[in-house]
């Protein structure tokens, strides 16, 4: 019987290299994603060609009940097999404290950090009572993973500037929320975070900013995907590991910037 991860945002970027990373490994897979079903199911096809299982699921997570939709029918699907979760889904704004939007800040809070802690809370009533269930049962079968949950961060909190204000904010009470969980969920569940640097075009950024902006780093070279999606599975992997941050970023989170990089990125280029 193979563990179960559940991605969210799995279909594109990201969430798909973290979402394949971990199928390749043999875990089997729930895809969450909200406008990206076809690339969801796509990458549930390439998941069963694998040898795995794998099921798109859909989510609005700025919604309560949407969230706890999916979280049902993930355990639904996966049995009493759910080892992981991977909170990638995030939303990313440009504002700033003078002019940040109500709504928009509230969004990227919900997307960002009230998924994340409802889907802890969820998970670990989860983990508890099937642990407590196993531990009545004579002989007692080992779970194959130990339980854990893996936030997404950004170097963006270990390199305060004031751009994307709100989904800053977010992404820090993300990076706290991993010793908070740790304390309350352990010996039940791990849980960690995975903090990368720049690694995708978004927002505004043109191609050429983006060039220039990813390798503004200490090893002056873009972060490969791929290597943060292994670092994700890694922690899920090593069951001695909670309440840790590995940072992804080819050391960006120690060259300080007054501002976003996308917008340092140009006068860069003319030095
Ligand atoms: N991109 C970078 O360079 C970078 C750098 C540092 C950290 N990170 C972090 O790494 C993670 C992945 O980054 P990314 O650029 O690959 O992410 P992304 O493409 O901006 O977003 C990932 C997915 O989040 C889902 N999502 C957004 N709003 C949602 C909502 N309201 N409800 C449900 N799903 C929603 C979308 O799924 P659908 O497409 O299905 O709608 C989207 O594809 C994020 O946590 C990000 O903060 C990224």
């Amino acid at each position: 019987m193979s563990s179960w991860v559940l991605v969210t945002g799995g279909a594109t970027r990201l969430g798909r290299e973290i979402a394949l990373a971990f199928a390749k490994a043999g875990w089997s897979l729930i895809c969450h994603y909200r406008n990206s079903e076809g690339e969801a199911r796509k990458l549930c096809d390439e998941a069963l060609a694998l040898g795995v299982q794998a099921h798109p699921l859909y989510a609005e997570l700025e919604s309560e009940q949407s969230c706890d939709e999916l979280f049902k029918r993930t355990l639904e699907l996966s049995g009493e097999n759910l080892c992981s979760i991977v909170n990638n889904a995030s939303l990313f704004i440009a504002d700033n404290a003078h002019d940040f939007q109500e709504s928009q800040a509230l969004q990227q809070l919900n997307v960002n950090l009230m998924a994340p802690m409802r889907f802890g809370k969820w998970f670990y009533e989860a983990v508890a009572n099937r642990q407590a269930s196993k531990a009545s049962k004579l002989p007692q079968l080992p779970e194959k993973h130990s339980p854990s949950i893996i936030h997404i961060l950004d170097q963006k909190v270990f390199n305060l500037n004031p751009d994307y204000f709100s989904y800053t904010v977010s992404k820090l009470a993300l990076e706290r929320i991993v010793a908070l969980q740790a304390q309350s969920f352990g010996p039940h569940i791990r849980v960690n975070a995975v903090s990368p640097g720049l690694i995708y075009q978004s927002g505004p950024q043109n191609l050429d900013n983006f060039k220039i902006a990813s390798k503004a780093n200490l090893m002056g070279a873009p972060i490969e995907p791929a290597q943060v999606a292994q670092s994700a599975l890694f922690l899920a992997q090593n069951p001695c590991i909670t309440g840790n941050t590995i940072k992804v970023d080819n050391g960006q989170h120690l060259v300080p910037s007054a501002r976003d990089i996308m917008f340092v990125a140009d006068k860069l280029s003319s030095k």
